[in-house]
């Protein structure tokens, strides 16, 4: 079954809440086409301190949902009871953070009395290229890369997933933001190493590409910082020369964007897949955007990238995959809870040794 024609009542004006990391989030979605409003609000408290703070995040959202959620209604020029069905994030991610948003929207959803559906964040993800590309053409390959994940999935429909691989230590985002962490830059690392690869030379330091050679279609992340830090020299000190800075990100880069693209087109070949969609923080980035793209095109493969802004967490992707469950008759759960891990999630997997 591809995505469901949204026809039913409860589809006509979704709100989507995100709050599963450090990014508050609030969308106004009609019919699962027309984004009536989009409001992102990253939280900067985190910076100073390298890193996501959980505690923090999850009360930045307490003082900022309510905020975004008045003030996507006056965007969109609705009133909540116009609001016909919520959908919010309700696993994985941080536990603290994500009851946040469950904990809004079921208030919300009992007061005004419309159905209130959990959204898998991974899931959503699989599918944000569809709110700007409409249904992807199936089977289709999605590459999720975020601070969190690295997930290679098989989609056949909506709901018929077969999880191909994932990383085994660090995510890919995550390897990002750590290495920059190493080269003295700021939090998040992914954009600003992103930036500086585009002066350096890809292939100043012949950093390893893990599990490349590797039959399965797993992604390993952290043998690849310690090669980092190990051509920092002894004390690991963060280049002093723009030079090394530039080199050491764009040989880092060019290793990541490999081993992306090479697992990636490998499970293309492994699935017959006709199309591949990216989702997550790090496919906002330029140079894995630009070889995917010269990769799917040799192969005659759809590659479907969203725009930045519904690459990274955002509350537009909840309501549209929310949407299109009220759709598909999932019912809405009233004992709605948080779940940190995507094995606790409950996503419908097809078993990976299914045809
Ligand atoms: O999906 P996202 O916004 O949040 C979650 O982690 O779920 O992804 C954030 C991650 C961070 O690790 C950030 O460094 C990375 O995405 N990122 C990038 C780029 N922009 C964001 N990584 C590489 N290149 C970029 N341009
Ligand atoms: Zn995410």
């Amino acid at each position: 079954m591809s995505a469901p024609r949204l026809e039913s009542e409860a589809t006509r004006l979704v709100l989507g809440i995100e709050t599963s990391c450090d990014d508050t989030s609030v969308a106004v979605l009609e019919r699962g086409t027309l984004l009536r409003a989009h409001l992102i609000a990253a939280q900067d408290v985190h910076k100073i301190y390298g890193g996501v703070v959980p505690e923090l995040a999850s009360r930045a959202h307490l003082e900022l949902l309510p905020r975004l959620f008045e003030r996507a209604l006056a965007e969109a020029r609705v009133a909540p009871s116009d609001l016909t069905a919520i959908a919010v994030t309700c696993a994985p991610g941080l536990v603290g953070s994500l009851v946040v948003g469950v904990a809004f929207a079921k208030a919300l959803g009992l007061g005004l009395a419309i159905p209130v559906v959990g959204v898998n964040h991974i899931e959503a993800h699989l599918h944000a290229a569809a709110l700007e590309r409409g249904p992807s053409p199936e089977p289709a390959v999605a590459l999720v890369v975020s601070g969190g994940h690295s997930e290679l999935v098989e989609v056949s429909g909506f709901r018929r997933y077969r999880w191909l691989g994932c990383t085994r230590d660090d995510a890919a985002g995550e390897a990002y933001d750590k290495v920059a962490k190493l080269l003295g830059l700021g939090f998040p690392g992914g954009p600003l190493i992103d930036a500086l690869a585009e002066r350096g030379r890809p292939d100043a330091f012949a950093f390893p590409r893990p599990m490349l050679e590797s039959r399965d279609l797993d992604f390993s992340f952290s043998g690849l910082k310690t090669a980092v830090a190990q051509a920092l020299g002894p004390h690991g000190a963060p280049p002093h020369s723009e030079r090394l800075l530039t080199d050491v990100a764009a040989s880092f880069q060019a290793a990541v964007v490999d081993t992306l693209v090479g697992k990636t087109m490998a499970a293309v070949a492994a699935t017959g897949a006709r199309a591949v969609n990216l989702g997550g923080g790090v496919a906002c980035n330029r140079e894995l955007r630009r070889r995917l793209e010269a990769a799917c095109a040799a192969r005659g493969v759809v590659l479907r990238v969203p725009s930045p802004r519904l690459c990274a967490d955002n509350a537009a992707m909840i309501a549209l995959v929310g949407a299109w469950q009220l759709e598909g008759g999932v019912k809405p759960d009233p004992e709605l809870d948080a779940a940190a891990s995507l094995e606790d999630s409950g996503l419908p997997v097809i078993a990976a040794d299914a045809s």
